[in-house]
């Protein structure tokens, strides 16, 4: 399967919204109601919330915003629903009434048969775009459900299989001064991709892998988060008032020593950053170091090439059962030599989320351009539950630098 190919773009995006709603709803294999309207952390909707969402979102755009309003299409459906599911309706902590999972599966359902119907007819090449908008939106409201989901079962780390236990050693690769092109412009690029420009970076030095559980075990176990220095002031007064001693998602079993830390915040990631004396890398130099060709020059789509992800080349989609060794994928390997730049865990940025030259909003305000506020950071790469449409070298992820409620985790500089 590819976004081009040889089948047809009809097909292609066919196969594409579907095999992303059986993603979406396996999810929801053996959730009760009270999880499925449970809020379970303030910063996030219900998984619930999410689902409908899924469905209002795709009805907005793909069935009134294209098709357009038709007498025996019953538009009131998303009007029944627009105060619930619109992205600027209610307050996230009043998402919680919420219609049953059956229910939202059939309204969700009803959407999808018109969309199919409507998908035979569509002038494609006008709107492919909005169409691959659309596989995204869900693709990452996918990877949310997945994190609400797992803030409701703690005990249920999201560790795969342990994996080899032999210790890992710390290696870096140098990426050589010069300029590369950064950015998207393909029919699947997102709005904050776009325009494709060409950066100057300077010469760095980047970790082949990511940070792993037993690396930073020793930070914890060095008083790393009783101790100031390591910390900004942001991050400090962060760790105090919450009380934090080690990430979201973190084992002692040593079995896990290589799989990358997941579920800390950008603050954690800096911290420990310093109390080894590095430092985390810039959007460019992370994008750089993903996708950058020496042999060609050029910026290819993904670390491996061309060819859209699959099982072999990393650790996405919930292929698995968690996050992986960060060893385990040398068919996902980039250019320069760095291990699971895509999958795995998201990777922390040191860069604030901003437009490129020349941004303009697509297809709303609210899907990138509000978050250009200087106080998001820029997370890279995707994870262990990335929807392989969301997953590329230029796909662009941002949260607050406290958030560690995602599957996050950082590979660091120098
Ligand atoms: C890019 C994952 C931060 O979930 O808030 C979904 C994606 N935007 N619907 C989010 C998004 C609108 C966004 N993130
Ligand atoms: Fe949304």
């Amino acid at each position: 399967m590819s976004l081009t190919g040889t089948s047809s773009i009809r097909e292609t995006l066919r196969e594409a919204l579907i095999q992303c709603r059986q993603a979406t709803l396996k999810q929801f294999d053996g959730i009760d109601n009270e999880a499925f309207c449970n809020q379970s952390h303030p910063e996030f909707s219900p998984a619930g919330w999410h689902l409908g969402h899924i469905g209002f979102t795709e009805e907005l755009w793909l069935l009134r915003h294209l098709a357009g309003a038709s007498p025996n299409r019953p538009i009131a459906r998303s009007r029944q629903f627009s105060r619930l599911y619109a992205a600027d309706g209610l307050p996230k902590a009043e998402r919680v009434n919420l219609p049953s999972l059956t229910e939202t599966c059939r309204y969700l359902q009803e959407i999808r048969e018109d969309v199919l119907a409507y998908l035979e007819v569509a002038p494609l090449e006008e709107q492919q775009r909005l169409w691959w908008f659309i596989v995204q939106h869900e693709s990452q409201h996918s990877e949310t459900i997945a994190l609400v989901l797992q803030q409701q079962n703690l005990a249920n780390l999201p560790f795969s299989q342990p994996g080899t236990v032999s210790s890992l050693e710390c290696d870096s690769v140098t990426v050589p001064a010069g300029e590369f092109e950064m950015g998207n412009d393909g029919v699947e690029a997102m709005d904050n991709e776009r325009l494709p420009h060409r950066v100057f970076v300077e010469e760095f030095q980047i970790d082949r892998y990511l940070v792993t559980c037993s690396q930073y075990r020793r930070f914890i176990a060095a008083g790393g988060y009783e101790n100031p220095q390591y910390w900004s002031k942001a991050g400090w007064r962060w760790v105090c008032e919450n009380d934090i001693s080690q990430p979201l998602y973190w084992t002692d079993n040593e079995a896990f020593g290589n799989y990358p830390v997941c579920g800390v915040s950008a603050y954690e990631a800096n911290a420990y950053a310093k109390f080894v004396g590095k430092r985390l890398p810039t959007e460019a130099e992370w994008e750089k170091a993903a996708r950058w060709n020496p042999q060609t020059g050029l910026s290819q789509a993904y670390p491996w090439g061309g060819e859209f992800p699959d099982a072999s080349r990393c650790n996405h989609h919930q292929f698995n059962r968690g996050t992986t060794s960060v060893n385990a994928y040398p068919e996902g390997v980039s250019p320069v030599g760095c291990w699971d730049m895509l999958g795995n865990v998201w990777e922390w940025t040191t860069t604030t989320f901003d437009g490129y030259d020349g941004f303009e909003f697509f297809p709303y305000k609210g899907y990138s351009q509000v978050y250009f506020d200087g106080e998001h950071f820029v997370l890279r790469g995707g994870s262990w539950v990335t929807r392989p449409w969301a997953l590329r070298g230029s796909f662009r992820n941002w949260y607050h630098p406290h958030v560690r409620q995602i599957f996050a985790g950082f590979r660091l500089c120098v």
